[in-house]
């Protein structure tokens, strides 16, 4: 079978198409035949040698987090699935390997995906919305009528943020480039902010909630437009600068988990509309290098994901 792996860290051309041994299901495991899984930025990360620790298991190490597949068999001690399933699901945190064409995942981070949801659609929720889900319900705990910036509203985290923010009844700043200002507003934003000509902390001290996707400076500059009580959410990747900076709002740095119920509520506000699949790339398996590359521009609207079957 086919599968996305490196054997050292590098640019885009080290990941190679190639052909791997098939797994079997372990105790616990299901064998999922993959029909979608997507590419995501913090794989750049990893494949740059970036996150240590997610290679456990060293090189050659498989891509991919996510996937969308059918149930071929069930390992010992499985209850909840059974062969023929349609699941999605993200594995824990830390590891990777679900760009290939048959995997072998915990059953206890997979859901069932419900007929109405495309494979290609769940994986490119899968993720997001977990991230989104752990960002704005657990810990930003979003209600209805508050004011809420969401930075990067065109990426693949932005994208469904967006949406389920005011989904919650929030009131809903992003920013974005100037062409991404129609899709992010399609998706909800009552107000978008070019952040390329346009100082986002103009907006003042207006935010109940911000989600910090981005980074660096736009972390520390947050700060100043919460208001008292407020609540920076911190998504990307953390520096210490917002540290103690305003002893009046609070720094949450949720930690996303891979489980069921998050999974399940994914499926359940897809299925009703709630949320609609970001603009997708689809690409196939094969071409994972210029994926990463794409991925490397910064400037992706939604997500890119690999069709498998
Ligand atoms: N903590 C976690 O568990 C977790 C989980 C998932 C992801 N993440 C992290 O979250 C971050 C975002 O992930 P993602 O999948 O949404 O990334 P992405 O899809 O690659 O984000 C691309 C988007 O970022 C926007 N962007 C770039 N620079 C910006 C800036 N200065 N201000 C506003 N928008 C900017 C671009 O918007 P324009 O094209 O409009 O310029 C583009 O649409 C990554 O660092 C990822 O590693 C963390």
């Amino acid at each position: 079978m086919k599968a996305v792996q490196m054997d050292q860290h590098g640019g885009p051309e080290v990941l190679q198409y190639r052909d791997i041994a098939e797994p079997v299901a372990g105790p616990g495991q299901l064998l999922v035949d993959v029909y979608a899984a997507s590419a995501n930025p913090g794989e750049v990360k990893v494949r740059k040698g970036l996150r240590p620790e997610f290679l456990t298991a060293g090189f050659p190490h498989t891509m991919g987090r996510d996937f969308s597949g059918v149930v071929r068999a069930v390992g010992a001690g499985v209850t909840a699935f059974k062969p023929g399933d349609a699941v999605f699901g993200v594995l824990p945190l830390g590891v990777e390997g679900t760009a290939a064409e048959t995997i072998a995942v915990d059953a206890t981070i997979a859901a069932m995906k419900p007929a109405a949801l495309s494979h290609v659609d769940a994986v490119a929720q899968a993720l997001t919305g977990l991230t989104a889900l752990y960002s704005m319900e657990d810990a930003g705990a979003v209600a209805k009528g508050e004011t809420v910036l969401i930075h990067g509203g065109a990426g693949g985290i932005g994208s469904y943020a967006v949406q389920y923010a005011r989904h919650r009844g929030a009131r809903v700043i992003t920013t974005a480039s100037a062409h991404n200002h129609e899709y992010v507003k399609r998706l909800g934003a009552h107000e978008a902010i070019d952040y390329h000509v346009d100082d986002f902390t103009r907006i003042g001290p207006v935010c109940d909630v911000v989600l910090d996707s981005i980074g660096g400076d736009v972390q520390r500059r947050s700060l100043s437009v919460l208001k008292p009580g407020g609540r920076l959410v911190i998504i990307a990747a953390s520096t210490k600068d917002a540290e103690g900076v305003r002893a009046d709002v609070t720094i949450l740095r949720p930690i996303v988990k891979r489980d069921r119920r998050h999974l399940e509520r994914i499926a359940e506000l897809a299925v009703s509309g709630a949320v609609k699949s970001p603009q997708i790339t689809l690409m196939k398996l094969a071409e994972s290098v210029e994926a990463h590359r794409l991925l490397e521009s910064g400037r992706l609207r939604g997500k890119i994901v690999f069709e498998l079957r």
